[in-house]
């Protein structure tokens, strides 16, 4: 049996650079995770199944971690069948790639299972073609996402510490649905700016996120929480992805605790985290 942690992804810097011919859009991310994170245990079984107790609104058809299974399944012709048990954390459409961690966890925790010897590059180029944020969750570490995002250069991470607490209003915000009415500007923020970011203020001030405004039009519930946070608290706060989960940073725990429990009183999906190295 194998339990792997599927981390809950974060973009410190989002900038969308331009419509690609494919559909896709051109990106140039600085992402990196948060301590959040689902539980995955694969084990050896009679049949293949998948279950996500907390959250069996998902249909084993669509769901990223079976179809992850099954490419792993198709590619290296593994024996036999496995149950993926999946224990719920991270919001679901939230924009933290709860979806796309899962999946790269699975494809991690497979190659462990049948000691495949995959590398972590050959395991992300297996995740890029299931979807764009599979790859930077394969490794899980600081980095910066180009192309369609599934391009990943890793940068060693000396980030000071940050407390974040994530604040989902309880409603799905769908990917494609938020590219599809945005409109490209050229508001884009250098990567490096939060990337070398040594000391707290600095990093938090370097933040940006392309599709928050996007975010905030298409969902009145995005600028719900921000206002609802905005009237106690004056921390940093960002749209997390392509929302509607909004993020607030603090380098002061007690704060980040206080936050969290003003946060609760509202929003049911309310949690509180750290960055992860
Ligand atoms: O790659 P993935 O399947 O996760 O992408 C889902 C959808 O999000 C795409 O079909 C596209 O509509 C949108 N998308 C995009 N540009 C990206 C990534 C995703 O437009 N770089």
């Amino acid at each position: 049996m194998i339990i792997e942690k599927a981390y809950a992804k974060i973009n410190l810097v989002l900038n969308v650079t331009k419509k690609r011919e494919d559909g896709y859009h051109e990106v140039d991310f600085l992402m990196s995770t948060v301590k959040l994170h689902d539980k995955i245990i694969i084990e050896k079984a009679e049949v293949d199944e998948v279950i996500c107790p907390r959250a069996p609104f998902i249909k084993k058809e669509t769901n990223l971690a079976y179809l992850a299974y099954l490419k792993m399944k198709e590619l290296y012709n593994l024996d036999g069948n496995i149950k993926i048990t999946i224990h719920k954390v991270i919001p679901v459409s939230a924009g933290m790639a709860g979806g796309s961690s899962d999946a790269a966890a699975v494809i991690r925790g497979i190659n462990k299972l049948y000691n495949l010897g995959l590398s972590y590059k050959r395991m992300a180029e297996i995740g890029a073609e299931l979807g764009s944020d599979i790859p930077f969750c394969v490794y899980s570490k600081l980095a910066r996402a180009t192309g369609r995002g599934e391009q990943i250069d890793l940068i060693e991470n000396n980030l000071p510490n940050a407390h974040v607490v994530v604040v989902n209003p309880g409603v799905a915000l769908s990917t494609p649905k938020v590219y599809k009415s945005h409109v490209i500007e050229e508001t884009q923020q250098d990567v490096f700016m939060v990337a070398n970011a040594t000391d707290f203020t600095t990093m938090v001030n370097a933040l940006h996120n392309d599709l928050e405004k996007t975010a905030i039009k298409i969902e009145p519930k995005v600028k719900e929480v921000m206002e609802y946070m905005g009237e106690k608290y004056s921390e940093r706060m960002m749209v997390s992805g392509s929302g509607p989960t909004v993020l607030l940073f603090t380098d002061d725990a007690k704060q980040a605790h206080e936050m969290y429990k003003y946060a609760k009183k509202k929003y049911k999906y309310s949690y509180y985290t750290e960055m992860r190295k």
